[in-house]
């Protein structure tokens, strides 16, 4: 099989993944939807064919394995997310299930073992569209979820447990907490991802090594005012809770700006009771906060829970603040960076060594072994947007550096 011919599929594997979707004019996969178990079932049958027996974990993860040359050998994980954002591009996610699966192809091709297994993952939520509780997925797997999550519900008011059980898996939360593997058991992790940045495009680079991960928390903000009547109740007497979040979206962004290297972001908000003619009673906002640096993150998102307290005393209005979710800056093994890197340079590439700002399923995977990531250069660094793209030209390097590596990690 020439790395040609697996470029190919992988971009039209990709292509037929970005056809399953909830809404038909774009992009949206969340967890445990229809079209997860359209993409899970895709999936499944190319990893058949690749000669790997194919599972779905008990909360809809998809998991490939191909065994090792030799019993008692230990497993080295390769993957990424199936689940998108709303109105998603066709990569973030997808391009590493599908890059990893090649590299198993080729292997099954040639016929070839390694001394380690290969597991490939297809983790069922990474982006957390659905419960915004994101890794859902990848932290079933290595048994870090947090059964709480439970009892959250979705739009239409459908609680995670009972999204798992439709889904076919199950929510009981002692099978949940229980990890796939065992530490010993594992070699590492390695996951390959669109960069969802401009650097490897701005240095002219097909590929880059990651070397750590931004720490990050997701925050629930509610503020809440007094609903009332557009047209006679003075300004005066207001308690609007929708002109308290405007002034706290532009402490978001102030306080961002403020810290270098901070990033945070609302991208929700929720106004009710939401009609021209009344004052909005509630509003509930999402904030996003990343940095490199734990203690700045955390400085930041002290600073913000102050400024909105200050907010809620000067118009009368009260606030709930919920850390729904954080984790740690988080950084790749030394070892496996540097084979990756020695891959790269090996097929003639220079070496690029880039931090990532978005988070990633390898971070819940670092809890458990080590783990590496290899960013693919994507255009103008777009992402979480339909026009996401990359080439297949840059793929097929991808897929030539993973395979060096597993070769090189034997
Ligand atoms: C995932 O894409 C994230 O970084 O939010
Ligand atoms: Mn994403
Ligand atoms: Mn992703």
């Amino acid at each position: 099989m020439t790395v040609n011919a697996s470029g190919r599929s992988v971009m039209e594997r990709c292509d037929i993944l970005g056809g399953y979707s909830e809404e038909p004019d774009c992009l949206t996969r969340p967890f445990a939807s229809q079209s997860m178990r359209q993409a899970n079932e895709a999936v499944a049958a190319w990893m058949q064919a690749a000669g790997m027996t194919v599972q779905q974990d008990k909360v809809g993860n998809l998991i490939g394995r191909y065994e090792a040359s030799q019993a008692g050998a230990k497993t080295l994980l390769l993957g990424s997310h199936l689940d998108s954002v709303r109105d998603a591009g066709k990569y973030d996610g997808p391009l590493g299930v599908m890059v990893a699966l090649a590299c198993v192809e080729r292997l099954h091709a040639r016929r070839e073992r390694l001394p380690f297994a290969i597991e490939v993952l297809a983790f069922a939520d990474e982006e957390g569209l659905r419960y915004h509780s994101d890794y859902i997925g990848s932290k079933v797997a290595t048994g870090t979820f947090d059964p709480e999550a439970l009892h959250l519900t979705d739009a239409e008011g459908i609680s995670m447990a009972e999204a798992i059980r439709a889904f076919g898996g199950d929510p009981d939360p002692e099978a949940l907490q229980t990890a796939r593997w065992h530490r010993d058991e594992l070699l590492a992790y390695c996951e390959v991802h669109i960069e969802q940045g401009p650097v490897l495009e701005a240095r002219n680079l097909p590929v880059g090594v990651v070397s750590a991960i931004a720490g990050q928390n997701r925050i629930s903000m509610r503020f809440v005012g007094e609903a009332g009547h557009a047209g006679t109740v003075p300004m005066s007497l207001r308690r609007d809770a929708l002109c308290a979040a405007a002034e706290f979206v532009l402490a978001v962004e102030a306080i961002a700006h403020s810290l270098p290297g901070l990033v945070a972001t609302v991208g929700q908000v929720s106004v009710q009771p939401g009609a021209s003619n009344v004052i909005p009673g509630q509003v509930t906002l999402s904030v996003d906060v990343r940095h490199q640096d734990d203690a700045v993150r955390e400085q930041a998102c002290r600073q913000l829970e102050e400024r909105t307290r200050e907010i809620g005393v000067a118009r009368h209005v009260s606030f709930n603040w919920q850390i729904l979710q954080g984790h740690r800056a988080m950084s790749c093994a030394p070892h496996l960076v540097g084979l990756l890197a020695q891959a790269i340079e090996e097929m003639g590439y220079p070496l690029l060594s880039l931090p990532s700002g978005a988070g990633h399923d390898a971070v819940t995977l670092s809890e458990l072994t080590d783990v590496a990531m290899l960013f693919v250069r994507c255009r103008g660094g777009v992402s979480h947007n339909p026009a996401e793209s990359v080439t297949m030209e840059d793929v097929e390097i991808a897929i030539q550096v993973l395979e060096r590596f597993l070769l090189l990690l034997r």
